[in-house]
């Protein structure tokens, strides 16, 4: 049946509307952006054919959908547009022909800027003063959000500085950085609530909360744009500049914002922006270009819903649409099931994805994504892909619910769901090969161990072989048996395999498991006749290569003997112990002799560890498989650790028997009644040994006196306990009485900030250049004692060549910063 134009038209507009809606009223992502943009660059196709069908209430010629009622209503005293959006190369410049045309001139230039993808905002400056924030709704009348943007804390209540005109309405975008938006749903997964789609349904949907206590609870950012009504004043000629004046007067303006010129810089601006979408701190969905000086502006005006003299030129979404195939479980390091989406695969952003995380069995259910369901997948930096939502309205007949199966995909373990937790877990432990696979990788890591070269797939093969069982199996490795390793899985073909065959074989039976893993048949003999059929140079190069990484693995794993307390006690893999709990329990204890042996509750001396990670580190250190393992690694792999010290004066502030109690959570046992405790009975051995009576004599409530026996009595508490006196003895012996003053390696140093940094802010690269000891200065003298300089940077970056002062760049700072911290 053939749809005419009329009747295709009316499906467009009807479908853009209802999206509209739905996103406008009520955050909801009906259809993916990039479907979105397509449906609507049809919709505009048809009518610039169709004339005659033109109608005011089009989608396409209107903006976003009406104000919500639950709000007090405002009218923009200047609308708020939109952009129009080019996709390509030649609509940009086609954009940049139509300006010069119309002006006449043939040298433009434009400020370019990163498209934040969150929600537009006009907040009404008078005197000084924010009086009132509203949102774009309809362009024309938004919604009174004043409130909830108060709770902002990049918008000013008072301008700064001076000059600012009477009446300055400024226009920006309230945004969630992706640190803010993962940090939210991770905590709303680990507590069932609700998540949040993406970080721009995260800043709209915070931004319309009535509670602005409730908006105050997620983290939102901002960044000026640009201006609305401008009176009693005047603002400079051009936009870059009123940017900077914006600046000036307290706004955070991206530092990604930059004049170029011309069609060429255009696109070099968005090739630049683009190769560093990955990496930047927000989701920006392409960049605007927009006519620099205001004269242009005005000369070229505007059509329907946008101006003429700026556009968007889009990226590719972050977000499509794909079909899921099978629903997996993934085991994690430590036994957590992950459920991860088979996709039909699809390109996101770039790169195709063709897996997608979907956290946990929770989310799944929340979610309720069955195979064979569509559904929107997200990909945005350097998180993994995942599911965010089921597209209802395309789910297939006959799908059935997801469940989680009951035993371990790669074990057979039974898994089991801990009380209270999302997760599920392989119950397998270190007998299931996943997680060894898993924990290995992990203490090989950049960030552990550093065993440069050791990837994924030799791991698999050589836990696979029983070569290596546990991490102190990696220093047993020797060079033949790596290069045999290498060249079995390298090997493209078996007769490069072949030629590579050498008669040593790693230890027991494990060259007859590499070689079932690449499932070849015949004999050694087969490979001989085979290699000897093929021209040396091949197969003497592939030895060559193989050689050389093998020489290298070793190497590699040599340097890793030598490690530091912090990065062994990272590449351990405990659970909930990160990079900086690892950092904080080297400082604050010094040696792992000490560390091991700890009982839970003194891990809580060390601030930033709560209940929950002291009690992980305790689990761990008392599984005798574990110790094992820490004394293989000293032994036969020779790990050393290159900065033990005696344990942080520190921990003596307040360290003493009452405080243990308090620490080891006994029911019922606050300080005051742990100090009575102990001042009536001596220390926790002899509350651990006392009659019910004598605890009710030492204070405590004749039912509570019942608990902590009852307390004492189970589970090894009581031992644990004994064991935590004793250790807190020695760490009283051997911590100094003193707090030392470390001195701070840059001390004395004068450092000089230039250019962009991406990773970080410069008010942050300054606050912590100064923690490290080191003065910040504003400009570069002799005396400047090294320049960091970030992209772009300008003169003071020629001053300190031209000086002869060092200069860092920004992947420097960031490495000493990693190491000094
Ligand atoms: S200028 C008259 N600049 O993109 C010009 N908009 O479709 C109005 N946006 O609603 C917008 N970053 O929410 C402009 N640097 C930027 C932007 C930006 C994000 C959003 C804004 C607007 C939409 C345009």
């Amino acid at each position: 049946m053939n749809v005419t134009p009329a009747e295709r038209i009316e499906a467009l507009r009807h479908q853009l509307a209802s999206a509209n809606a739905a996103y406008s009223e009520r955050d909801e992502l009906l259809i993916p952006d990039a479907d979105y943009d397509a449906l609507m660059r049809e919709l505009q196709g048809l009518e610039q054919a169709h004339p005659e069908l033109a109608a005011a209430d089009s989608p396409s010629s209107t903006v976003g959908g009406r104000p919500s009622s639950r709000f007090a209503e405002v009218t923009h005293a200047l609308p708020m547009l939109s952009l129009g959006n080019a996709f390509s190369d030649e609509e940009v410049a086609d954009f940049v022909r139509r300006i010069s045309e119309r002006l006449r001139r043939p040298a433009l230039h434009f400020s370019a800027e990163p498209k934040l993808d969150g929600l537009a905002i006009s907040l009404r400056f008078e005197d000084g003063h924010f009086v009132q924030g509203a949102t774009r709704g309809d362009g024309s009348k938004g919604e009174d959000v004043t409130a909830n943007l108060r709770q902002i804390r990049d918008i000013p209540h008072q301008l700064q500085g001076s000059g600012w005109p009477a009446v300055l309405e400024v226009r920006g975008e309230v945004y969630m950085a992706r640190a803010d938006f993962e940090a939210f749903n991770e905590r709303a997964r680990q507590q069932g609530g609700k998540v949040l789609a993406n970080p721009r349904n995260g800043a709209a949907g915070s931004l319309r909360q009535l509670d602005p206590k409730i908006s105050a609870q997620r983290r939102l950012s901002f960044f000026a744009y640009g201006t609305g009504q401008v009176e009693g004043g005047e603002l400079p000629d051009t936009h870059s500049q009123t940017l900077r004046q914006l600046h000036g007067w307290g706004f955070p303006v991206s530092d990604l914002c930059k004049v170029v010129s011309g069609t060429e810089g255009l696109l070099a601006y968005y090739r630049d922006i683009g190769a560093r979408r990955d990496g930047l701190a927000f989701d920006i969905d392409g960049v605007v270009y927009k006519l620099d000086d205001r004269e242009g502006q005005q000369a070229m005006g505007f059509v329907a819903r946008a101006p003429r003299w700026a556009i968007a030129h889009k990226f590719p979404a972050q977000e499509q649409s794909t079909t899921v195939e099978a629903i997996e479980i993934q085991i994690g390091r430590t036994g957590a099931a992950t459920p991860v989406a088979r996709l039909a695969p699809v390109a996101v952003a770039g790169v195709i994805v063709s897996n997608a995380t979907l956290h946990n069995a929770d989310q799944i259910a929340r979610l309720d994504v069955r195979v064979g369901d569509s559904v929107i997948v997200r990909r945005a930096g350097d998180v993994i892909p995942e599911v965010v939502s089921v597209i209802g309205d395309r789910r297939p007949a006959g799908t059935v619910p997801w469940t989680m199966p009951t035993v371990c995909p790669v074990c057979g373990s039974e898994i089991v769901r801990e009380e209270g937790a999302a997760a599920w877990r392989c119950s397998g432990e270190l007998s299931c090969p996943a997680q060894r696979k898993e924990a290995i990788a992990h203490f090989a890591s950049r960030r552990a161990m550093d065993i440069d070269g050791l990837g994924g797939k030799y791991i698999e093969t050589l836990v696979d072989a029983g070569i290596v069982r546990s991490v102190a199996d990696l220093y047993r490795l020797t060079r033949d048996t790596l290069l045999q390793l290498k060249l079995v899985l390298d090997a493209e073909d078996p007769s490069a395999l072949a030629a590579s065959y050498q008669p040593h074989l790693p230890p027991e039976g494990s060259s007859a498991v590499l070689n079932s893993a690449m499932k070849l048949d015949g004999g050694d003999a087969g490979w001989r006749a085979q290699a000897l059929a093929q021209p040396v140079a091949f197969t003497w190069n592939t030895k060559k290569i193989a050689t050389r990484w093998a020489d290298n693995l070793v190497a590699a794993i040599d340097a890793s003997r030598d490690a530091t307390l912090e990065r062994l006690l990272f590449a351990l893999g405990i659970e909930h112990v990160g990079e900086s709990t690892a950092k904080a329990l080297a400082q604050w204890y010094g040696e792992l002799e000490l560390i091991r042996h700890l009982p839970w509750p003194l891990f809580k001396r060390v601030p930033d560890i709560g209940g929950e990670v002291a009690r992980s580190l305790g689990h761990f250190f008392e599984q005798a498989g574990n110790q094992q393992a820490i004394d293989d690694l000293l032994q036969v792999g020779q790990v050393r650790i290159t900065d033990a010290h005696p344990p942080s004066a520190k921990l003596r502030e307040g360290l003493d028997s009452a405080q243990l109690l308090v620490e080891a959570e006994i029911p019922g046992i606050t300080r005051l009644r742990a100090e009575k405790l102990v001042a009536a009975l001596g220390n926790a051995q002899s509350v651990l040994d006392a009659e019910h009576g004598q605890l009710v004599n030492a204070g405590l409530p004749d039912e509570t006196a019942r608990a902590v026996a009852t307390w004492l009595d189970s589970e090894g508490h009581g031992e644990m306990l004994l064991k935590a006196e004793q250790a807190m003895r020695e760490i009283l012996q051997k911590a100094p009485t003193q707090v030392q003053q470390a001195a701070g390696p840059l001390d004395g140093q004068t450092a000089v900030l230039t250019g962009t940094l991406t990773a970080l802010t410069r008010d942050a690269a300054k606050e912590r250049l100064e923690a490290l000891g080191a003065k910040v200065a504003g400009s570069v003298s002799k005396k400047t004692s090294f320049v960091v300089a970030g992209t772009e940077a300008g003169s003071k970056l020629e001053k300190a060549q031209s000086l002869g002062v060092p200069v860092w760049d920004e992947d420097q700072l960031l490495a000493f910063l990693a190491t000094h911290e």
